[in-house]
């Protein structure tokens, strides 16, 4: 196993060291457990567990072994274009994919059965039923990314009986979801999607991806729920598409800029729903499952899973 004194640090502006301390140092009692910030001898520090560290922050510690994310998105890390030459550990699932298809159940139901419109008709003190919605089954829900997470909420939303068609950049195969590859199908779950799930990776190939042509591509009058990265859509063109009509609605997690600007003209519209990036939370203590599960095999000398391909991005 390691040598004495090698040291696990930590870094992350939203979560509390404290947890991820006493659990590592109780499974791990060969590692000390330092915050990055102040660490005593960067020479000592083997493994790097952090959430969106400053650029260049990492490269100080030559001796690490691995870096390990605290989320399932890397790509604020990968920005970082002086990172040392290490493999990066995401976390696979860690209790979002449940949260996250939770709130696409949601998000999915508020759109089916109008309750924007029902709460408006509240305000007002007005008994209107609306009477013409189609069945579950005729209400087809599409999913932009099947990997940990998306195919959990997948799966979660086709067990509620609405179609659900699934594309990802590798051939998927999911009980109950229609699953495609490559461009040309995206064409056709576009072309049928009452609502699109966002739930892709950020890279170069996807940054930006939910603009005017793309959604020109959707079924008119669809609604988006984006959970996946605020730089996947481009927000003036969101908020044009929706005074002409061609989206209906969206709910919205992520932003360009997070927190979201107060000026921001997304807060106000009435067909957005805006929740401040909490779709999927981190649960430490099935993260650490993970994290302690992967420094073991790194000591090991295997390979720890979930390893981040810096050639894909995620
Ligand atoms: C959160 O956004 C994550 O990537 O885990």
């Amino acid at each position: 196993m390691a040598d004495q004194g090698g040291v696990i640090g930590f870094y992350s502006p939203d979560e509390e060291p404290q947890p991820w301390k006493s659990r590592l140092e109780l499974d791990l009692p060969e590692f000390r457990f330092e915050p990055l910030e102040n660490v005593s001898d960067v020479h000592c520090v083997h493994y790097a567990l952090v959430w969106n560290p400053p650029v260049g922050f990492l490269n100080q510690f030559v001796n690490l072994k691995a870096v390990f994310v605290l989320g399932a998105g890397v790509d604020s890390l990968l920005r970082d274009k002086t990172l040392p030459p290490v493999p990066i550990v995401k976390l696979s699932d860690a209790g979002m994919a449940n949260q996250m298809a939770h709130y696409v159940a949601y998000g999915v139901l508020h759109f089916h059965r109008r309750f924007g419109e029902y709460r408006q008709f509240q305000m007002e003190q007005r008994w209107s039923p609306i009477l013409d919605i189609s069945s579950a089954g005729q209400f087809p829900i599409g999913v932009l990314g099947l990997g940990a997470i998306g195919s959990v909420v997948a799966r979660q939303i086709a067990r509620l009986g609405f179609p659900v068609l699934g594309w990802s950049n590798s051939p998927k195969q999911i009980d109950g979801v229609r699953t495609y590859v490559g461009e040309d199908d995206l064409a056709e779950l576009l072309r049928e999607s009452r609502v699109l799930v966002n739930l892709l990776p950020l890279t170069h190939k996807t940054e930006n991806l939910i603009d005017r042509s793309f959604i020109k591509r959707m079924r008119p009058g669809a609604f988006l729920i984006n959970i996946g990265r605020g730089r996947h859509v481009r927000e003036d063109d969101l908020l044009e598409s929706l005074e002409e009509g061609l989206l209906s609605g969206a709910m919205l997690d992520v932003f360009d800029e997070e927190p979201l600007p107060n000026e921001s003209p997304l807060w106000r519209h009435p067909n957005l729903l805006i929740t401040p990036h909490v779709s999927g939370i981190t649960m430490p203590q099935i993260a650490l499952d993970q994290i302690v599960k992967n420094i073991q095999l790194i000591e090991f000398g295997e390979t720890p899973r979930s390893l981040v391909d810096l050639d894909r991005g995620y």
